[in-house]
């Protein structure tokens, strides 16, 4: 008697939402229940386009070797000397932890929906100067822990650049590189043996990390405008310039339009 009375509503429960969903399917006005159909019934892959899609052909090779989410492709530690060919729709690409040694122009071209770039840990040392310029909507470039002497060209939509733990020096980055980048928020430059502060920074730039390096000059007017007293750099919270040869107490009158001081040597 309690088996039956247990079981009876077991039953029902386990009917109820399908029947529910079948109807919620049949009343579905349009959308992608065929697509879903074939894939799922004739054992054709996920991830496989259905055949009225134009071929897309380094899609496939790729995305079996790296991971392909939605625009995201993961390319982390698989040994890779170079960038593999990329999907058309890539939006974000990781390939963190390998061992790429260049980045040609060629590696990018023409992926115009690409916002990041994180190839963090490689080995490269060069990057050819027109490899990211072409890229409308690239947002964030992350090369920390590379050999890279030199700092490509850059688009005006960047909002983060991370190129610490590189050996860019004070002929790495090209004068006044980040001065047309409205949107730039996170400008990371640590550990690079650079000998001056990259000016003009944008008003936007809300993060300037350049710790461990050789600056050893700063001017009054390098973050603030001494004409204009009322003058409020507001967005500049955070300001890294520890571990270089600079006296930050020479230049008082720098940081006056600043929410809060740089970090460094204040003696
Ligand atoms: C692209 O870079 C790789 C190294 O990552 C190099 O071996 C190759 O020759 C380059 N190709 C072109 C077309 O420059
Ligand atoms: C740094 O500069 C201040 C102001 O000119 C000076 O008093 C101080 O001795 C300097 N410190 C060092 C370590 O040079």
């Amino acid at each position: 008697q309690i088996e039956i009375g247990t079981l009876a509503p077991l039953v029902d429960s386990f009917h109820a939402p399908a029947a529910s969903l079948e109807e919620e399917e049949d009343e579905l006005p349009l959308g992608p229940l065929p697509t879903l159909h074939t894939s799922g019934g004739s054992g054709v892959p996920l991830g496989y386009r259905s055949c009225n899609c134009p071929p897309q052909v380094p899609d496939r090779p790729t995305c079996l070797l790296c991971t392909c989410l939605g625009g995201s492709v993961y390319c982390d530690d698989l040994k890779l000397e170079s960038v593999p060919p990329l999907p058309r729709d890539t939006t974000h690409f990781y390939a963190r932890y390998n061992k790429i040694s260049k980045i040609n122009k060629s590696d990018f071209m023409h992926l115009n929906k690409l916002k990041r770039i994180d190839v963090t840990h490689n080995k490269i040392s060069r990057i050819d100067e027109d490899a990211f310029v072409g890229l409308a909507d690239l947002e964030e470039l992350v090369l920390r822990e590379n050999l890279v002497s030199q700092l490509p060209a850059l688009p005006a939509t960047m909002t983060l650049i991370d190129a610490s733990h590189n050996k860019l020096g004070s002929n790495g980055i090209h004068k006044e590189a980040f001065k047309d980048m409205n949107g730039l928020l996170y400008l990371y430059l640590t550990d690079n043996n650079i000998g001056y502060i990259p000016l003009p920074l944008p008003e936007s730039l809300c993060s300037l990390h350049l710790q461990n390096n050789n600056i050893q000059m700063m001017h009054e007017d390098t973050f603030c405008n001494l004409k204009d007293m009322n003058y409020i750099r507001r967005g500049l919270e955070d300001i890294r310039l520890d571990g270089n040869p600079i006296n930050l107490s020479k230049t008082p009158q720098a940081y006056i339009c600043l929410p809060r001081v740089p970090i460094g040597g204040l003696v």
